[in-house]
């Protein structure tokens, strides 16, 4: 292993990592050190640029908190987030599909019964949500865990608004025996991402939107069922086709439907006008083992 060229590198470099007793680990680094070097190759990558991609990452790290993922937040706006996702969660063409986790979801979300008003009291439009989740033959899924989360009428997430202490606009569900679950909210805004760490940087080099289309985030498990983690989007949303995050699949835009004081189906109506959300969700069995 010397007097390594250009050429000769990469199968040195590889032939290091045949060693490894983890096949899978193997498998990875192998192919990691292929495409890396291959990358190197096919930009040739002076050492002005190599040592800027250091630094890039290094603050990408260094801007990591207990509660920002800016290295997340990096693999969201590559696609490498929706990728993974699109790999590990093949689903037939009936079952709903998955979208990203993203940063807001909260561990200490309350419990609600069904019909809540879990809005927390911030104002905004309110916003009534009728759900349904299902088996793949239609049948209703009762018992199942029904995760919401959402932004406020600003776009921003309850952490992120001000003196608000208490999670809101966000709740842990079930469904009843009919597979329903209902909640009471205020109707979530589109958002920015981050853009003041280096994915920023990143995203106005390359003169890309940071804003989010408005989603109401759900994450549905129940048992014997693949894990549902998806959002739905106002179909008038003006940012559904430039989703910083990729996000954005057709069979997740749904109608926010408007009604006027007083008007429309919904059980729980106001004396102001309100968003009307209803979708039912269909769950994919876990495979046969
Ligand atoms: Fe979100």
């Amino acid at each position: 292993m010397r007097d390594l060229t250009s050429d000769t590198i990469t199968p040195a470099v590889i032939s290091t990592v045949r060693g490894t007793k983890d096949p899978r680990l193997a498998e990875i680094l192998e192919s990691l050190v292929r495409h890396l070097h291959d990358f190197v190759r096919d930009v040739e990558l002076t050492e002005e640029e190599w040592a800027a991609g250091v630094d890039f990452l290094t603050r990408t790290g260094l801007t990591c908190t207990p509660t920002r993922q800016e290295f997340i937040l990096l693999s969201d706006v590559l696609g490498v987030t929706m990728l993974v996702d699109a790999l590990s969660n093949r689903r037939s063409a009936k079952a709903t599909q998955n979208s990203v986790l993203g940063p807001y979801f909260r561990q200490d979300r309350p419990q609600y019964a069904d019909g809540a008003d879990i809005s927390g009291g911030l104002p905004g439009t309110p916003l009534f949500f009728e759900g349904r989740v299902v088996n793949g033959d239609g049948a209703p899924v009762p018992g199942a865990g029904v995760d919401v989360w959402h932004s406020d009428a600003d776009g921003h997430y309850d952490m992120e608004v001000p003196g608000q202490e208490d999670p809101a606009m966000r709740a842990l569900l079930r469904t009843d025996e009919s597979g329903d679950f209902a909640f009471r909210s205020i109707r979530p805004a589109s958002y920015p991402i981050p853009g003041d760490g280096p994915v920023g940087e990143l995203m106005s080099a390359t003169s890309r939107s940071l804003m989010r289309p408005a989603h109401v985030h759900l994450l549905i498990e129940a048992p014997g069922f693949q894990r549902v983690t998806t959002m739905l989007f106002p179909s008038d949303d003006l940012y559904l086709d430039t989703d910083p995050v990729f996000g954005v699949k057709q069979s997740l835009v749904e109608t926010y439907e408007t009604h006027e004081a007083g008007e429309g189906p919904c059980s729980g109506q106001t004396d102001e006008p309100y968003t009307l959300l209803r979708r039912t969700f269909v769950l994919e069995p876990l495979p046969a083992r």
